[in-house]
């Protein structure tokens, strides 16, 4: 399937809501923290293999600011997760060039995770392949919010005028301000919905949407969605004609 793949058409930055891991353990009768554990494979196989494809940014939704409201015992086994994670991956993530970034109101996490959290970010900071930005109890909400805030401030110190916010002023105040938007954004588990995820920076991404439980989400589903995506016309608003002419 790799060799159908437009190296020269890729999504530079890829976009997943990683859904379906309750439903994964429950389908194998275990406890739903078992689909996180088999979750967190999924994501050592699908950065592996997004990097190894050539693409650029790859973020992933591991934690809503909604996700907080989960039973605590689902809460805690998900931060205990995140730090065994870290300390397991980082290695590879040497290995393989890797630059981990995070986004979202991380001070509401735990310290010890924040903690492995930030060193991971450091010492992988020098790698220079792929950046895999971890959504963290993020949500599009909470980010607009908080940069509405800061823009607020701003006007209110005098340090930008009222008529000089526009669309540029705005991205440059979201958590991803240093990344392009994403070109695709799937979401594994069968729901159509974007959850409070990147909404903003989605405007014109194309949508993918598989039933595959993220824990059975492997290379060949990774492919399978940039093989769709590359089918897609993208028009940013413009009429066919108009995207055909440019070519
Ligand atoms: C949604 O499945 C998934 C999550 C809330 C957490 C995602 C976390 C991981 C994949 C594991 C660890 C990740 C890292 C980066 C260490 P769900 O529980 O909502 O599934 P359901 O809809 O079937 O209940």
């Amino acid at each position: 399937m790799k060799a159908e793949l437009d190296f020269t058409r890729l999504p530079q930055h890829i976009a997943i809501i990683m859904d379906g891991n309750g439903r994964w353990a429950q389908k194998n009768g275990l406890e739903r923290y078992m689909g996180h554990q088999e979750g967190a494979v999924s994501v050592r196989k699908i950065v592996e293999a997004a990097g190894e494809i050539g693409i650029n940014y790859l973020t992933l939704y591991a934690f809503s600011t909604e996700n907080w409201n989960r039973p605590q015992e689902e809460v805690d086994a998900l931060m205990a997760l995140l730090i065994t994670t870290i300390q397991r991956e980082t290695p590879d993530l040497m290995k393989n060039n890797v630059r981990l970034q995070a986004i979202g109101d991380l001070e509401r996490l735990p310290q010890k995770s924040k903690d492995e959290l930030s060193g991971c970010i450091q010492e992988t900071s020098v790698n220079t392949g792929l950046t895999l930005i971890l959504a963290l109890s993020y949500s599009s909400r909470w980010e607009i919010s908080k940069a509405t805030r800061e823009i607020a401030q701003a006007v209110q110190a005098g340090r930008l005028a009222l008529a000089d916010i526009n669309e540029s002023v705005v991205a440059e105040h979201l958590t991803t301000q240093q990344w392009p938007d994403p070109d695709l954004l799937i979401r594994t588990g069968g729901e159509h919905r974007i959850s409070n995820y990147l909404l903003w920076q989605l405007a014109y991404a194309e949508l993918y949407f598989t039933p595959v439980f993220w824990p059975d989400f492997r290379e060949k589903d990774l492919l399978e969605a940039i093989l769709d995506f590359q089918k897609r016309e993208r028009r940013f608003g413009k009429t066919g004609e108009q995207v055909k002419s440019e070519k």
